[in-house]
């Protein structure tokens, strides 16, 4: 339980802490609205979070496990389901690809439901699930279908690269999957295959378009933008949102073990907004959520929205909300921190919920305050993209 309390051990440590003071007042104000019947927080944040229901108090009791010691509190969890992919991008795994965990060494259905029940009872309202590429796991409906059914979370959310989700989509929906983040990097058939050494380009539109006929609000298509491969494509995606209501967001390219990483590739948020503002008339900064991972913006006119994801020239760790639960069972704090801890070795040791909890407190507790820098992050050892799961 959070209790009361703990937020003045917050505001304490804000005092400590007075560049995190404001953020960490927002993280404190919805642990306050989630313990506190009479308070009803609700998004006004009219942004790509309109597939984020709204937030009602919840009877989920709150853990200081997952508070860190930056007085963040994370209520979204995303869960790697695999390290294999149907798509080989240049920007998330080298053309031969990776070595795998052999399977024994992945979480099973029951480890992964395990981990998660034990998160949604602290505290977590989110799950997105990621891979690798989510659709390839076998058993995803059913992990969908037992992750959904858990009291006290709302959104259930896949990140995919699209190939094979039109044909999964129907039952993935019945299944409980809420929201959709779909990855698209170039309009171009030929320079699809490029990108991602691999065929498919209509499977992906046709998979964007199954979302939005399935009654998907605000599909989110995420583009990574590199340099001289697909920044010449900004604008059609912009053009793009004046029919379909979809959310567009360009990513910047980030170093990740692997990947080739070169600042000269990277093409910085500023720079990508000017092409914009050039073209499109009529733009206007939506009011973001404070763990939002992306600036948003709507265009007069246009049925769909587009939105910046800054990680590399302005991050946006303060409102960070987020853990990873990778494949093989590793509890990820930070996207680019390279420390992990098992989560695998003491489930299969037997420790139970109590033992679990404070082995991921400790973690939590550990977490830093920001990332490094890209310079630095490009010369960390780190795991491939396609292990973390974005
Ligand atoms: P929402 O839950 O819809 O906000 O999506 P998301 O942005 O969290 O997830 P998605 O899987 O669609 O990732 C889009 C991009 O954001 C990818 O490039 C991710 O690597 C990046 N991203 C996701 N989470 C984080 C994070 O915690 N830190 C940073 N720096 N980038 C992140
Ligand atoms: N930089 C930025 N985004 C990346 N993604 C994968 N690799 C990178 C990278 N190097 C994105 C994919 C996917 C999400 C999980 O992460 O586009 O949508
Ligand atoms: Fe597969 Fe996604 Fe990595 Fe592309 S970015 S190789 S689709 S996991």
């Amino acid at each position: 339980m959070m209790p009361l309390g703990c937020l003045s051990e917050l505001a304490r440590r804000q005092r400590r802490w007075p560049g995190h003071a404001i953020d960490a007042m927002r993280v404190g104000l919805q642990c306050l609205t989630r313990t506190t019947d009479s308070l009803r927080f609700s998004y006004s944040y009219a942004t790509s979070c309109a597939d984020v229901p709204e937030v009602l108090p919840s009877e989920t009791p709150l853990s200081d496990m997952l508070v860190d010691s930056f007085g963040r509190f994370h209520n979204y969890l995303r869960i790697s389901l695999t390290e294999r992919c149907n798509l080989r991008c240049q920007y998330c795994m080298p053309a031969e690809g990776v070595e795998l965990t052999p399977n024994t060494e992945l979480l099973s259905h029951d480890e992964i439901i395990r981990v998660a029940g034990l998160f949604v009872t602290s505290g977590v309202d989110k799950i997105r699930l990621t891979g690798g590429e989510p659709t390839v796991r076998k058993d995803i409906e059913d992990i969908c279908l037992h992750l959904s059914g858990l009291k006290g979370l709302k959104t259930l959310a896949m990140t995919t690269n699209g190939l094979v989700l039109s044909k999964k989509l129907p039952k993935l929906k019945e299944c409980g999957v809420n929201a959709l983040n779909i990855s698209l990097d170039t309009l171009v058939p030929a320079k699809f295959e490029f990108m991602t050494r691999r065929k498919g380009h209509s499977k992906v539109i046709e998979s964007i378009d199954a979302a939005i006929e399935l009654g998907y609000k605000s599909v989110k298509i995420n583009c990574v933008v590199m340099r001289g491969m697909n920044d010449d494509e900004i604008c059609d995606f912009v053009e793009m949102t004046r029919y379909k209501p979809v959310n567009v967001r360009f990513i910047e390219f980030m170093p990740f073990d692997g990947n080739v990483w070169n600042v000269k590739k990277l093409v910085p948020y500023a720079e990508m907004m000017d092409k914009v503002r050039q073209r499109f008339k009529g733009l206007e900064r939506l009011q973001d959520h404070p763990s939002e991972t992306a600036k948003n913006f709507k265009i007069d006119g246009h049925a769909g929205t587009i939105s910046f994801i800054t990680s590399m020239t302005e991050h946006f760790c303060a409102g960070c909300n987020r853990l990873r639960l990778l494949a093989d069972g590793n509890l990820k704090v930070c996207l680019f921190g390279p420390s992990e801890v098992s989560l695998r070795e003491p489930i299969r040791a037997g420790v139970d919920d109590a033992g679990l909890r404070e082995i991921i407190s400790t973690a939590v507790k550990r977490k830093k305050d920001k990332h490094a820098g890209m310079f630095d992050i490009a010369k960390t050892a780190n795991r491939p993209m396609i292990h973390i799961g974005g």
